[in-house]
């Protein structure tokens, strides 16, 4: 006799073999079978119409005719080469013309570690160690990223409270916590701290509280002012708030941003992307890490992108695109 309630069971299996029983941060009861356009179908055979999306990247709705076409062309050809091809190359072109920050492109597997590279070439673009982040933002699941997202305790800021167990002291100590839309506090927090901090990420749209009015140019200024990395986490807002992202609606271009499953059709995708100097980490050969990135603030400085630097006007960084 066909199970009734092929969920419950499922269910069962799961809390064996998945830590809570499921994936991560959902209802592990719900197993998914199949989705089309802006529904899915679980195993119990309900249909809901998918407000979830693929926690974001789904955008195109599940099994875009178009998105099948392309994966189904290239399946029989091959899946992972580790070499170059043809195909990302397309896409890294495509970000470049897509979103104004964007000279050069990393393609990483997930946003969280999108974000940890991207605070990685800040460390390494400036030789300072300290990281900004917002309360309340979420960066992924690095040690950095874990801080102050829904802090347990109160604190003062700009102390950073672990979200999770198993993070060192010594990375809660690199962290600087600060709330968002509070331009003056920013402000006395960098006169204080400025000259040490490598990189603030930000979510431009930070979870569902859009930045007030003049804040992401305020944030702009100051990083250019104390020569911090300003880091836009567009995970959630890359080509989904605008093709270009939350630069373009704000009108604000960071040094670099990051990218998530949306740039894969929702396969695991994601990317860094910003000014080829700040990506001289990720070149290869045989240099020194520090000459790299002696290098790579030089070629900043060059280009005139990163404000401060020798071709500084004093004006906002010039957009390339509208
Ligand atoms: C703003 C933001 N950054 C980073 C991440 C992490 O992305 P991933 O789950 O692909 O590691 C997420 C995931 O939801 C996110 O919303």
């Amino acid at each position: 006799m066909p199970d009734k309630a092929p969920m419950k069971a499922l269910a069962e299996r799961a809390r064996a073999v998945l830590p809570a029983g499921g994936f991560g941060n959902f209802d592990p009861s719900i197993f998914i079978r199949e989705g089309h356009g802006a529904r899915v179908l679980d195993e119990d055979g309900r249909e809901y119409v998918d407000y979830l999306i693929g926690s974001g990247p789904m955008l195109l709705g599940h099994g875009h005719p178009e998105v099948l076409e392309a994966v189904a062309e290239q399946l029989p050809r091959g899946m992972t080469f580790f070499a170059n091809n043809a195909a990302g190359l397309e896409l890294a072109e495509e970000i470049c013309r897509a979103v104004a920050c964007a000279e050069q492109v990393r393609f990483l597997a997930s946003g969280g570690e999108a974000d940890m590279y991207a605070m990685r070439l800040a460390r390494a673009f400036t030789g300072r160690d300290k990281i900004l982040k917002f309360e309340g933002g979420y960066h992924g699941m690095s040690a950095e990223a874990q801080m102050s997202l829904a802090p347990t305790r109160l604190v003062n800021f700009p102390q950073a409270v672990a979200d999770s167990a198993g993070i060192p002291e010594a990375v809660r100590g690199e962290m600087l916590i600060a709330p968002f839309n509070d331009p003056e506090y920013l402000e006395s927090l960098l006169a204080e701290h400025g000259d040490q901090i490598a990189g603030l990420i930000v979510e431009p749209l930070q979870r569902i509280i859009p930045p007030e009015p003049g804040f992401l140019l305020t944030v702009r200024n100051l990083c250019d002012r104390y020569g911090i990395v300003l880091i836009f986490d567009e995970v959630v807002t890359g080509f989904r708030l605008a093709y270009g992202g939350a630069q373009e609606v704000y009108g604000v271009t960071p040094d670099l941003c990051t990218l998530g499953k949306v740039i894969g059709g929702g396969f695991p995708l994601a990317a860094v992307a910003g000014a080829q100097g700040y990506h001289g980490p990720f070149r290869q050969g045989h240099r020194r890490r520090r000459q790299v990135a002696d290098d790579a603030r030089h070629a900043v400085g060059q280009s005139g992108r990163r404000r401060g630097g020798p071709e500084d006007d004093g004006n906002p960084a010039p957009r390339r695109r509208p």
